[in-house]
Protein backbone atom coordinates (compact mmCIF):
# COMPACT_ATOMS: atom_id res chain seq x y z
CA UNK A 1 0.00 0.00 0.00
CA UNK A 2 1.06 3.67 -0.59
CA UNK A 3 2.54 3.34 -3.40
CA UNK A 4 1.83 6.47 -6.27
CA UNK A 5 -1.22 5.53 -7.95
CA UNK A 6 -0.05 8.10 -10.77
CA UNK A 7 -2.94 7.25 -12.77
CA UNK A 8 -2.89 10.79 -14.62
CA UNK A 9 -0.95 13.56 -15.06
CA UNK A 10 -1.60 15.92 -17.39
CA UNK A 11 0.10 19.55 -18.22
CA UNK A 12 -2.66 21.96 -18.40
CA UNK A 13 -2.00 25.38 -20.19
CA UNK A 14 -4.80 27.48 -18.60
CA UNK A 15 -6.21 25.66 -15.86
CA UNK A 16 -7.23 28.52 -13.45
CA UNK A 17 -4.85 28.91 -10.57
CA UNK A 18 -2.01 29.28 -12.99
CA UNK A 19 -0.89 29.80 -16.46
CA UNK A 20 0.74 26.89 -16.69
CA UNK A 21 -0.21 23.80 -14.31
CA UNK A 22 0.81 20.55 -13.92
CA UNK A 23 -2.27 18.67 -12.05
CA UNK A 24 -1.65 14.98 -10.85
CA UNK A 25 -3.02 12.26 -8.78
CA UNK A 26 -1.88 10.68 -5.89
CA UNK A 27 -2.84 8.02 -3.79
CA UNK A 28 -2.87 8.21 -0.05
CA UNK A 29 0.75 7.35 1.31
CA UNK A 30 0.47 7.14 5.24
CA UNK A 31 -0.09 9.50 8.78
CA UNK A 32 1.77 12.29 7.37
CA UNK A 33 -1.35 13.11 4.26
CA UNK A 34 -4.12 13.03 7.58
CA UNK A 35 -3.54 16.61 8.03
CA UNK A 36 -3.36 17.62 4.20
CA UNK A 37 -7.47 15.92 3.93
CA UNK A 38 -8.64 17.35 6.90
CA UNK A 39 -7.57 21.12 5.79
CA UNK A 40 -8.82 20.39 2.60
CA UNK A 41 -12.12 18.92 4.21
CA UNK A 42 -12.75 20.80 7.25
CA UNK A 43 -12.82 24.33 4.84
CA UNK A 44 -15.34 22.65 2.78
CA UNK A 45 -18.34 20.71 3.88
CA UNK A 46 -20.53 21.59 6.13
CA UNK A 47 -20.05 18.18 8.69
CA UNK A 48 -17.58 18.44 11.47
CA UNK A 49 -15.56 15.27 11.31
CA UNK A 50 -13.18 13.86 14.68
CA UNK A 51 -9.51 12.70 14.10
CA UNK A 52 -11.05 9.11 14.50
CA UNK A 53 -13.46 9.00 11.71
CA UNK A 54 -10.82 9.71 9.70
CA UNK A 55 -8.92 7.76 10.86
CA UNK A 56 -11.39 4.94 10.37
CA UNK A 57 -11.75 5.51 7.10
CA UNK A 58 -7.93 6.11 6.35
CA UNK A 59 -6.12 3.07 8.49
CA UNK A 60 -8.94 0.79 7.00
CA UNK A 61 -9.09 2.13 3.38
CA UNK A 62 -5.86 3.68 2.99
CA UNK A 63 -5.98 2.56 -1.02
CA UNK A 64 -9.92 4.26 -1.37
CA UNK A 65 -7.77 7.85 -0.98
CA UNK A 66 -6.75 9.98 -3.55
CA UNK A 67 -5.37 13.41 -3.76
CA UNK A 68 -5.32 15.90 -6.62
CA UNK A 69 -2.16 18.36 -6.64
CA UNK A 70 -0.99 20.94 -8.70
CA UNK A 71 2.63 20.57 -8.92
CA UNK A 72 3.62 20.42 -4.79
CA UNK A 73 0.10 21.79 -3.36
CA UNK A 74 -2.72 19.22 -2.71
CA UNK A 75 -6.06 21.03 -4.22
CA UNK A 76 -8.71 18.15 -4.06
CA UNK A 77 -9.10 14.88 -2.03
CA UNK A 78 -11.47 11.67 -2.33
CA UNK A 79 -12.05 9.21 1.38
CA UNK A 80 -14.15 6.10 1.04
CA UNK A 81 -14.26 2.77 1.91
CA UNK A 82 -16.04 -0.66 1.66
CA UNK A 83 -17.45 -3.26 3.34
CA UNK A 84 -19.96 -6.27 2.88
CA UNK A 85 -23.58 -5.03 3.32
CA UNK A 86 -25.97 -7.38 4.93
CA UNK A 87 -23.52 -10.02 4.35
CA UNK A 88 -25.26 -9.80 0.90
CA UNK A 89 -23.08 -7.43 -1.57
CA UNK A 90 -19.87 -5.30 -1.44
CA UNK A 91 -20.72 -1.80 -1.37
CA UNK A 92 -18.36 0.84 -2.06
CA UNK A 93 -18.94 3.99 0.05
CA UNK A 94 -17.87 7.98 -0.86
CA UNK A 95 -17.06 9.50 2.25
CA UNK A 96 -15.72 12.61 1.46
CA UNK A 97 -15.06 14.70 -1.84
CA UNK A 98 -13.68 18.06 -2.56
CA UNK A 99 -11.94 20.35 -4.88
CA UNK A 100 -10.62 23.89 -3.74
CA UNK A 101 -12.63 26.33 -5.21
CA UNK A 102 -9.54 27.30 -7.47
CA UNK A 103 -9.56 24.20 -9.34
CA UNK A 104 -13.29 23.61 -10.03
CA UNK A 105 -14.73 22.57 -12.90
CA UNK A 106 -11.96 21.20 -14.69
CA UNK A 107 -13.49 17.20 -13.91
CA UNK A 108 -11.20 16.40 -11.06
CA UNK A 109 -13.67 15.75 -8.83
CA UNK A 110 -15.53 13.31 -11.45
CA UNK A 111 -11.72 11.39 -11.89
CA UNK A 112 -10.62 11.50 -8.03
CA UNK A 113 -14.15 9.18 -7.57
CA UNK A 114 -13.68 7.57 -10.83
CA UNK A 115 -10.07 6.67 -9.17
CA UNK A 116 -12.07 5.04 -6.31
CA UNK A 117 -14.41 3.43 -7.93
CA UNK A 118 -11.66 1.87 -9.88
CA UNK A 119 -10.34 0.42 -6.62
CA UNK A 120 -13.30 -0.68 -5.38
CA UNK A 121 -13.94 -2.89 -8.61
CA UNK A 122 -11.08 -4.63 -7.84
CA UNK A 123 -12.09 -4.76 -4.77
CA UNK A 124 -14.96 -6.57 -5.81
CA UNK A 125 -17.99 -4.18 -4.96
CA UNK A 126 -21.13 -4.33 -6.41
CA UNK A 127 -22.36 -0.87 -5.98
CA UNK A 128 -21.15 2.71 -4.72
CA UNK A 129 -23.18 4.70 -2.29
CA UNK A 130 -23.13 7.54 -1.15
CA UNK A 131 -25.28 11.05 0.87
CA UNK A 132 -25.35 14.50 -0.76
CA UNK A 133 -27.38 17.36 0.71
CA UNK A 134 -30.48 17.82 -1.03
CA UNK A 135 -29.18 21.43 -2.32
CA UNK A 136 -25.66 20.27 -3.15
CA UNK A 137 -26.31 20.96 -7.06
CA UNK A 138 -22.73 20.66 -8.33
CA UNK A 139 -22.48 17.33 -6.38
CA UNK A 140 -25.51 15.55 -7.42
CA UNK A 141 -24.60 16.93 -11.01
CA UNK A 142 -21.14 15.32 -11.16
CA UNK A 143 -22.46 11.78 -9.56
CA UNK A 144 -25.33 11.42 -12.07
CA UNK A 145 -22.96 12.42 -14.66
CA UNK A 146 -20.90 9.22 -13.28
CA UNK A 147 -24.44 7.30 -13.69
CA UNK A 148 -25.24 7.47 -9.90
CA UNK A 149 -29.23 7.36 -9.10
CA UNK A 150 -31.40 9.04 -6.67
CA UNK A 151 -32.20 5.67 -4.15
CA UNK A 152 -33.54 7.82 -1.01
CA UNK A 153 -34.34 11.09 0.63
CA UNK A 154 -32.89 11.11 4.67
CA UNK A 155 -35.01 13.54 5.82
CA UNK A 156 -32.95 16.10 7.96
CA UNK A 157 -29.76 14.05 7.55
CA UNK A 158 -26.88 16.60 8.33
CA UNK A 159 -26.24 17.98 11.74
CA UNK A 160 -27.47 21.57 9.85
CA UNK A 161 -30.51 19.80 9.51
CA UNK A 162 -30.76 19.61 5.49
CA UNK A 163 -32.50 16.71 3.83
CA UNK A 164 -29.72 14.16 1.68
CA UNK A 165 -29.83 12.45 -1.18
CA UNK A 166 -29.03 8.79 -0.87
CA UNK A 167 -26.74 7.78 -4.36
CA UNK A 168 -26.20 4.60 -5.34
CA UNK A 169 -24.28 3.38 -8.67
CA UNK A 170 -24.36 -0.36 -9.65
CA UNK A 171 -21.30 -1.64 -10.48
CA UNK A 172 -21.33 -4.27 -13.17
CA UNK A 173 -21.68 -8.08 -11.39
CA UNK A 174 -18.05 -9.60 -10.97
CA UNK A 175 -17.20 -12.75 -12.27
CA UNK A 176 -17.48 -14.60 -8.66
CA UNK A 177 -21.27 -13.24 -8.29
CA UNK A 178 -22.17 -14.19 -11.68
CA UNK A 179 -21.18 -17.78 -11.03
CA UNK A 180 -22.46 -17.65 -7.49
CA UNK A 181 -26.00 -16.32 -9.17
CA UNK A 182 -25.88 -19.28 -11.61
CA UNK A 183 -25.10 -21.95 -8.66
CA UNK A 184 -28.53 -20.37 -6.72
CA UNK A 185 -30.50 -20.60 -10.49
CA UNK A 186 -29.35 -24.34 -10.82
CA UNK A 187 -29.85 -25.33 -7.39
CA UNK A 188 -33.65 -23.54 -7.95
CA UNK A 189 -34.46 -25.45 -11.03
CA UNK A 190 -33.26 -28.79 -9.63
CA UNK A 191 -36.15 -28.07 -6.49
CA UNK A 192 -38.46 -27.17 -9.76
CA UNK A 193 -38.87 -22.87 -9.20
CA UNK A 194 -37.92 -21.04 -12.55
CA UNK A 195 -35.32 -19.05 -11.71
CA UNK A 196 -37.07 -16.02 -12.47
CA UNK A 197 -39.68 -16.28 -9.40
CA UNK A 198 -37.27 -15.60 -6.83
CA UNK A 199 -34.50 -13.33 -8.71
CA UNK A 200 -37.37 -10.97 -9.56
CA UNK A 201 -38.00 -11.60 -12.86
CA UNK A 202 -34.16 -11.17 -13.86
CA UNK A 203 -33.72 -8.19 -11.78
CA UNK A 204 -30.85 -8.97 -8.75
CA UNK A 205 -31.44 -7.21 -5.59
CA UNK A 206 -27.98 -7.03 -4.24
C1 LIG B 1 -18.69 18.95 -5.69
C2 LIG B 1 -17.25 19.21 -6.09
C3 LIG B 1 -16.36 18.13 -5.51
C4 LIG B 1 -17.16 19.18 -7.64
O1 LIG B 1 -15.80 19.21 -8.03
P1 LIG B 1 -15.37 19.62 -9.53
O2 LIG B 1 -13.99 19.18 -9.75
O3 LIG B 1 -15.68 21.03 -9.77
O4 LIG B 1 -16.39 18.73 -10.38
P2 LIG B 1 -16.24 18.32 -11.91
O5 LIG B 1 -15.49 19.35 -12.65
O6 LIG B 1 -15.74 16.92 -11.97
O7 LIG B 1 -17.78 18.37 -12.37
C5 LIG B 1 -18.49 17.26 -12.87
C6 LIG B 1 -19.80 17.71 -13.45
O8 LIG B 1 -20.59 18.37 -12.44
C7 LIG B 1 -20.88 19.71 -12.84
N1 LIG B 1 -20.75 20.59 -11.70
C8 LIG B 1 -19.79 20.59 -10.77
N2 LIG B 1 -20.02 21.59 -9.89
C9 LIG B 1 -21.14 22.23 -10.31
C10 LIG B 1 -21.89 23.32 -9.82
N3 LIG B 1 -21.52 23.99 -8.71
N4 LIG B 1 -23.02 23.68 -10.46
C11 LIG B 1 -23.42 23.01 -11.56
N5 LIG B 1 -22.75 21.96 -12.09
C12 LIG B 1 -21.62 21.58 -11.45
C13 LIG B 1 -19.82 20.06 -13.84
O9 LIG B 1 -20.25 21.07 -14.71
C14 LIG B 1 -19.62 18.75 -14.56
O10 LIG B 1 -20.70 18.57 -15.46
P3 LIG B 1 -20.40 18.15 -16.97
O11 LIG B 1 -19.80 16.76 -16.87
O12 LIG B 1 -21.75 18.19 -17.60
O13 LIG B 1 -19.45 19.17 -17.46
C15 LIG B 1 -16.75 20.61 -5.61
O14 LIG B 1 -17.67 21.59 -6.05
C16 LIG B 1 -16.62 20.72 -4.10
O15 LIG B 1 -15.57 20.41 -3.55
N6 LIG B 1 -17.68 21.17 -3.43
C17 LIG B 1 -17.66 21.33 -1.97
C18 LIG B 1 -17.63 20.01 -1.24
C19 LIG B 1 -18.78 19.11 -1.67
O16 LIG B 1 -19.92 19.55 -1.83
N7 LIG B 1 -18.48 17.81 -1.81
C20 LIG B 1 -19.44 16.81 -2.19
C21 LIG B 1 -20.05 16.24 -0.98
S1 LIG B 1 -21.23 14.98 -1.44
Amino acid sequence: MGEQAAACVEERQESGASASTSIHYVQYKDEDDLTIIMDLVDKELSEPYSIFTYRYFLHNWPHLCFFAYDGDTPFGTVVCKMDSHRGQAMRGYVAMLVVDKAYRGKRVGSELVKMAIREMIKGGCDEVVLEAEVVNTGALKLYQGLGFVRDKRLHRYYLNGVDAYRLKLLLPLSEEKLAELAAQAEALELEGVAPGDSLGGGVVEL
